[in-house]
């Protein structure tokens, strides 16, 4: 979703613009655009659809000069994809320009005023809105450019994250936010702003995250200064980043998923790194430890997430519910937070999210939070909003994950949930010693059982290509499994732009059985473990109706070898840590299919990386 970076220093700051949107394109967008004050202190603005290559091509013969810019990339929310839209956008009198990451509902009302006073708008953005707001009230209340965002902001209903320049300062960056991320970088004599720390981590690692209402003066020969909407001064927390440089190259892949994917080995063994012990007999989870009590006498736990986190808040569901003995609902964090829920002060509510950022999962965070309950956050991107409005959590370690259909994250996050369900059940009591142990142990041994699942990697982009001109598929499981069986669904659909479902394997006979056909291949997860019998069944029912089947079965399993049209083997583990496994073959599946079909496979058209937006 948008991605926004500003750049104040002595360095020329269109090169460092344009290779800070770069890193952002994986955030998903459709169009974007450049501010700049040149040297005769002249304000700027070029803007194209497109990728940012067209932007860069647009404005070769164009002055790209100065040391102060700011550079957006948008995803369309008000208004369609074009240049009109595009971001920055300047004022009536052009002395200022604004990008903006977030959505203002009242622009309607804000924009009539406006409209009332004699303004008009050359597009159909509520971002075109919002700077016109902010020049008029500096106009008519003769109040400074900082002020008269304080004052703009207090009339807005919604979510930014806003950077504006302004040619009368060409020193000074001002910057806001309100449930939208925005990093400010310090370098030496220079400051950048981004919405995430991707684009700065090459010229500095140190960093101030902006909370919400607050509104951040940046200039290079001053201290960082900020204030809330409310004219309260707030110190600037300096803390330093954790990623590295090399984690957002590709590494001599061809694209960010496959790297992604390959990566897994490594990132879980992060993961459990120094949370299970050399001997892998226990885990130690701080946020698990520092609140024991709270999870041990839960009445119930909510878990809420989007997207591949909520798949993976699934799979925790099985494992809380099977180890723990408590009750576990997990719940779409859109819905959840729209419809009047149930919380109590003895829920224990845990919220999944790559990000960090999803603007759904916050909002039900607040309100789970102002009804009482505990907020457990599990995440990867460190110092993200959700782990700091969250009470407590893990950080899932997983590392930058750049191209938009999650893989190593969503491995990473059933790793954390996994632990946290095995340390609940151990100081419950609820889960045998010997099981915990056998668990534990096998956790430890999974990424080297990841690695033997890649190994497949070149007889699965074989054959892989004899399904890219499907029209749909199906995918099953049961169980575990089943949640697998979404995410292997929801990958197809996000890179290869074909329509898939994913179904708990007997529920087939409840509907899509009606769609079984020789052109609809049909993918089953069915380790060797739960419900085999039954699943084995349901592929019997599928080839007896000439479906082809796609199974994904337990090294060795001859069973399924003889009906299945294709088989994908993965090593035998424990069952709740069969997901782990069992995915890694439908997100090369997906994979392969879409770079067959030459689809983009790191930014998939519409989707965004991070939905700051509802
Ligand atoms: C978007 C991404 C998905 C992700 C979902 C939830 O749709 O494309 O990959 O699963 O958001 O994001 P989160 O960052 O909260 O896990």
């Amino acid at each position: 979703m948008c991605g926004i970076i500003g750049y104040v220093g002595k360095r020329d700051a269109y090169p460092i613009l344009i290779k800070g949107l770069h890193r952002l394109e994986y955030r998903g967008y459709d169009s974007a655009g450049v501010a700049l004050i040149n040297e005769a202190g002249k304000l700027n603005v070029f803007k194209a659809k497109g990728k940012v290559a067209e932007l860069e091509t647009f404005a070769t013969d164009k002055d790209t000069t100065g040391h102060i810019g700011i550079a957006h990339t948008r995803w369309a929310t008000h208004g369609e994809p074009n240049t009109a839209n595009a971001h920055p956008h300047y004022s009536a009198s052009e002395r200022l320009a604004i990008i903006h990451n977030g959505i203002i509902e009242n622009y309607s009302v804000l924009k009539a005023g406006l409209m009332q006073e004699g303004y008009s708008f050359k597009s159909d953005t509520d971002t075109e809105v919002l700077v016109q707001l902010i020049e008029y009230t500096q106009v008519d209340r003769h109040v400074d450019l900082r002020t008269a965002v304080q004052l703009a902001l207090q009339q807005v209903i919604g979510a930014y994250a806003i950077v504006v320049l302004d040619q009368e300062h060409p020193d000074t960056l001002i910057a806001a936010r309100k449930g939208s991320p925005l990093v400010v970088g310090i370098g030496d004599d220079e400051y950048f702003l981004a919405s995430d720390a991707t684009p700065i981590v090459e010229y500095t690692d140190k960093v101030i995250y902006i909370e919400d209402e607050e509104v951040v003066t940046i200039s290079n020969d001053r201290e960082v200064e900020i204030v809330t909407i409310g004219n309260v001064q707030k110190p600037p927390e300096i803390q330093r980043l954790e990623m590295s440089l090399s984690q957002l190259e590709k590494g001599g892949y061809p694209h960010f998923m496959l790297k992604e994917i390959f990566e897994q080995p490594r990132t879980l063994t992060d993961s459990m790194r120094g949370r299970i012990n050399l001997r892998q007999d226990n885990i130690s989870l701080s946020g698990f430890i520092d609140n024991r009590e709270r999870f041990i006498n839960a009445k119930r736990i909510i878990i809420t997430a989007c997207g591949t986190s909520w798949h993976a808040g699934l799979i925790a569901m099985y494992a809380i519910e099977e180890f723990a003995r408590i009750p576990v609902e997990v719940e779409y964090s859109s819905e959840f937070r729209y419809r009047r829920p149930v919380i109590d002060k003895d829920d224990v509510v845990i919220a999944i999210s790559q990000s960090g950022e999803t603007a759904d999962t916050l909002a039900a965070i607040q309100l789970a939070k102002e009804r009482g309950a505990f907020i457990f956050a599990i995440c990867n991107v460190v110092g993200a909003s959700i782990p700091r409005v969250s009470h407590s959590g893990c950080y899932t370690h997983a590392g930058p994950e750049i191209g938009v259909a999650s893989t190593k994250a969503f491995t990473a996050q059933v790793v954390a949930l996994t632990m946290l369900a095995l340390c609940i059940g151990k100081e419950k009591g609820t889960l045998s010693p010997d099981k915990y142990f056998a668990i534990v142990r096998e956790l430890g041994q999974i990424p080297d059982k990841i690695e033997r699942v890649l190994g497949q990697n070149k007889r699965i982009a074989e054959f892989a290509k004899m399904f890219m001109y499907a029209q749909s598929f199906i995918y099953l499981g049961r169980g575990y499994n089943f949640p697998v069986a979404l995410e292997g669904a929801l990958k197809l659909k996000e890179i290869s732009y074909i329509h898939a479902e994913g179904y708990p394997a007997a529920e087939m006979k409840h509907g899509p059985i009606a769609l079984i056909s020789r052109e609809m291949p049909v993918v089953v997860v069915a380790p060797q473990c739960g419900t085999y019998e039954k699943v084995v069944s349901n592929i019997q029912e599928i080839k007896a109706r000439k479906g082809r089947v796609i199974a994904i079965v337990t090294e060795g399993d001859d069973l399924i070898s003889k009906i299945a049209d294709f088989v994908i083997e993965v090593p035998r583990t424990e069952e709740c840590l069969t997901p782990l496994l069992t995915v890694i073959p439908l997100q090369l599946i997906a994979y392969h299919i879409a770079v067959v079909k030459d689809c983009d496979v790191d930014q998939p058209r519409n989707l965004a990386k991070s939905v700051t937006v509802e």
